[in-house]
C-alpha cells in the first residue's frame, strides 16, 4: 500500500503532517463526505463537477489539487501555493498519486494572470475581502468559491458569479479556514484611555446580541464598517460583548456586560465612534429585516471594493 504525507501549516504557521492511502477521501472538515458533496446541487459552494480550467488557490498537501484533477482533468488545473516547500511537497505528493497539474510558487491573490481567464477560482485558504485579481481572471459567467473572513473569529462560505467588472453572490453557511498570508489579523481589544470612557447602562441583553448569529454579524460588518466584535464567556457566570475599530490600536472601543441577577447591563464607551451605540442600531436594523440568517446575505466586488446586501445585489445595508 502506497502512502503519502499530508502536509500543510496550522494558522500559526507550524506544520503538521498526516499520512493518507492513495484513493482515500479524507475531508478537511472531519464533518464533511467530500464523496457526497461532489453531487452537490449547483447552487451550493461547491466548484465541483465543472469541466474547464480550475485554480486552487492554497496548494498545501496537493490533496484538492488532486481531486479536481480527478474531476475536471489535471491539464484543466492551477494551484497557487505561497509556501515553496509545502508546494515542493504537493508536487510530490501529486506526482506519486499520478497527477501533474501546474503548481505555481506565489501568492494566491494575485491569482496567475499567465493562464487566465479561468472558469472556476476556488480558494482553500481564507480571505479577509476578496482579491479584485480574482475577478479580473475569471471569464463572464465563471464562479469563485472561496471562506470570506473579514473579521477574526467569523467567517462565510461566498459563491461569486463574475459579470465583467464585477463579481455577484451569496453566501452559503459559515467557514472557518486559515488565513491567507498576509491577511492574518489577530484582533485585539485593548482598553485603553479607560478613564476618558464614558459608562452608561442598556436593557438590551449583550447576550442577545453577541450570540444572535451569524447573520447578525454580517449586517454588523455592513452597518459599522471597520468595526471588531467578540464575546466573552467569564468563569464567574458573566458575560462581555467587546468591540473595537480594527487595525486602530488607539481608536474607539466598548464593552457590554452582563452579570447574573442584574436587569440593566453596563456600557463602557471610549472614543469618537461609540460602538456599543452602532452595534445596538445594527440589532435593531437586523430585528426589523426579520432576523434574516446568512443565505440572505450577499457581496458584489468591484474595482472599488466589497459591498453586502439583503435578498439583492441593489438592496445594501
Ligand atoms: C488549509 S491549507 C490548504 C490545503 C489544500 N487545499 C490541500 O489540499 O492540502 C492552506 C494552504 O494555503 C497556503 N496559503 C496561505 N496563504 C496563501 C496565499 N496567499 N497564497 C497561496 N497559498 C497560501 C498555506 O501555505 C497552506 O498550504
Amino acid at each position: 500500500m502506497t502512502t503519502l504525507d499530508l502536509v500543510t501549516h496550522s494558522p500559526d504557521g507550524e506544520s503538521r503532517g498526516l499520512a493518507f492511502r492513495v484513493g482515500d477521501i479524507f475531508p478537511m472538515d472531519p464533518n464533511l463526505d467530500l464523496a457526497s458533496e461532489i453531487d452537490a446541487r449547483a447552487t451550493e459552494a461547491r466548484p465541483w463537477g465543472l469541466r474547464f480550467l480550475v485554480p486552487s488557490r492554497g496548494t498545501g498537501t496537493g490533496y484538492t489539487a488532486a481531486v479536481l484533477s480527478v474531476l475536471v482533468g489535471a491539464a484543466n488545473v492551477t494551484s497557487v501555493e505561497v509556501d515553496a516547500d509545502v508546494a515542493a511537497r504537493a508536487v510530490a505528493n501529486l506526482a506519486a498519486a499520478g497527477f501533474d497539474p501546474l503548481v505555481v510558487v506565489g501568492d494566491g491573490t494575485d491569482g496567475h494572470a499567465g493562464r487566465a481567464p479561468y472558469d472556476r477560482v476556488h480558494a482553500t485558504c481564507a480571505v479577509a475581502r476578496v482579491p479584485y485579481a480574482w475577478v479580473e481572471q475569471t471569464r463572464p459567467g465563471g464562479v469563485i468559491v472561496a471562506p470570506w473572513q473579514p473579521i477574526p473569529g467569523y467567517g462565510w462560505r461566498l459563491r461569486l458569479t463574475c459579470l465583467g467588472s464585477r463579481a455577484i453572490g451569496r453566501f452559503h453557511g459559515t467557514a472557518g479556514y486559515m488565513m491567507s498570508r498576509g491577511q492574518r489579523d489577530v484582533g485585539r481589544w485593548n482598553p485603553h484611555h479607560y478613564a476618558d470612557a464614558s459608562t452608561t447602562w442598556t436593557r438590551l441583553d449583550p447576550r442577545t446580541v453577541g450570540r444572535a448569529g451569524p447573520g447578525f454579524v454580517l449586517t454588523v460588518l455592513g452597518r459599522c464598517p471597520g468595526l471588531g466584535m467578540f464575546s466573552m464567556e467569564n468563569d464567574d457566570g458573566s458575560f462581555s460583548l467587546l468591540m473595537f475599530e480594527r487595525g486602530a490600536p488607539d481608536g474607539s472601543w466598548a464593552s457590554c456586560d452582563w452579570e447574573p441577577g442584574g436587569t440593566d447591563y453596563e456600557v463602557v464607551q471610549y472614543g469618537d465612534r461609540s460602538l456599543w451605540d452602532e452595534v445596538a442600531g445594527a440589532f435593531g436594523w437586523w430585528v426589523r429585516h426579520d432576523r434574516p440568517d446568512v443565505d440572505r446575505f450577499g457581496l458584489t466586488v468591484t474595482p472599488d471594493g466589497e459591498r453586502l446586501w439583503l435578498d439583492e445585489p441593489v438592496r445594501g445595508l
